[in-house]
């Protein structure tokens, strides 16, 4: 397959787009850095710049479409919350265009969104059919169900040019190269790691092998589309992750962070902390996707080296 990716040369993308080429698809990469994707990556995948420079006559069979500046990387004031909208929604606005100007349209978009559609829920367990709790709104928690909604919204016009959609609502992805875990091990390490809050909320996690091997599954079973919580089977509370980490690593974990320490500290951006998702991976479940990684335990023995 040719496949244009957007969001190719972040910590998720340098390990998928490896194994898409070890699959033998031939890849055309958006990056605001050309040269960082030919140190990578050579003449063995194309750039672009900017999505006009795909050439329209140029074969396209899939787009997996995950370009998004970091949630998490710099405080929610005004004008990063701009660049969180702009990076996803309107780039995948451009993308849609871009593909809506095509005589020949791909077979599949993959697109990313994120588990914090659901909000903050407490304990109940959310599959693909799970609605935002009907509640006494927190325009804090609604962030983010708001952003990942304009994703979702903004790719769902592929549909009507009958391409296949699948939107990733995707857990926080644990591997050695980046994202939290990379964060979080040098202070467990130290011994300085500890529950955050009451340490009851839960953490919707992925290995991120497995994340790969779901967008890999969903680009060629043409039977699915739709909304697929990419997520591992065995969500885990805080107090759970915390434990579970500082074990993997032979370090106690004795401090814990109170909520309101952090409330105070991140503002707005202490949902990402506090706020609590269970989310299961129902659909591929039924789908028949078999998890590498199915508990935490599993995860960091697979994922760290
Ligand atoms: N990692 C997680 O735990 C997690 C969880 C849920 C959802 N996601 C979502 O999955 C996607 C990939 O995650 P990741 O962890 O691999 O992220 P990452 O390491 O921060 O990489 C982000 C990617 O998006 C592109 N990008 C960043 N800022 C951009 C901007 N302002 N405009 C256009 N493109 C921009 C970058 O491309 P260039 O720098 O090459 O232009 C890069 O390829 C993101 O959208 C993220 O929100 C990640």
């Amino acid at each position: 397959m040719h496949i244009l990716i957007t969001g190719g040369t972040g910590f998720i993308g340098s390990t998928l787009c490896p194994q898409l080429l070890i699959d033998g698809h031939r890849l055309t990469l958006l990056s605001r850095d050309p040269a960082k994707v030919l140190r990578a990556y050579g003449s063995r995948v194309k750039v672009i710049r900017t999505l006009t420079e795909f050439p329209r006559d140029e074969p396209l069979d899939a787009v997996i479409n995950l370009a998004g500046a970091g949630i998490a990387d710099r405080p929610w004031t005004v004008s990063r919350k701009q660049q969180l909208h702009a990076s996803r929604i309107t780039l995948t606005e451009e993308l849609v265009n871009v593909l809506r100007r095509r005589e020949q349209r791909p077979r599949v978009m993959i697109s990313g969104s994120a588990t914090g559609w659901y909000g903050d829920q407490g304990d109940s367990v959310l599959e693909e059919t799970s609605t935002l709790r009907a509640r006494d709104s927190n325009a804090h928690e609604e962030y983010i169900h708001t952003l990942c909604q304009d994703w979702e919204t903004a790719a769902r016009a592929v549909e009507s040019m009958g391409v296949r959609l699948c939107i990733l609502r995707t857990g926080v992805v644990l591997g050695q190269s980046g994202g939290m875990l990379k964060r979080l091990l040098p202070v467990f390490g130290l011994g300085l790691g500890g529950r955050l809050g009451s340490g009851q909320q839960w953490l919707s996690w992925i290995a991120l092998g497995d994340f790969v091997n779901i967008v890999r599954a969903l680009l060629v079973d043409e039977s699915q589309s739709g909304i697929f919580n990419a997520t591992a089977p065995k969500p885990v509370t805080n107090a759970e992750f915390t434990a579970v980490v500082a074990h993997a690593l032979n370090r106690p974990a004795l401090l814990p962070i109170p909520g309101a320490l952090l409330r105070l500290a991140m503002g707005e951006m202490s949902v990402l902390l506090l706020g609590s998702q269970r989310v299961l991976p129902s659909r591929m479940l039924e789908a028949g996707f078999r998890f590498r990684s199915r508990t935490l335990e599993d995860c960091l023995r697979n994922e760290l080296h």
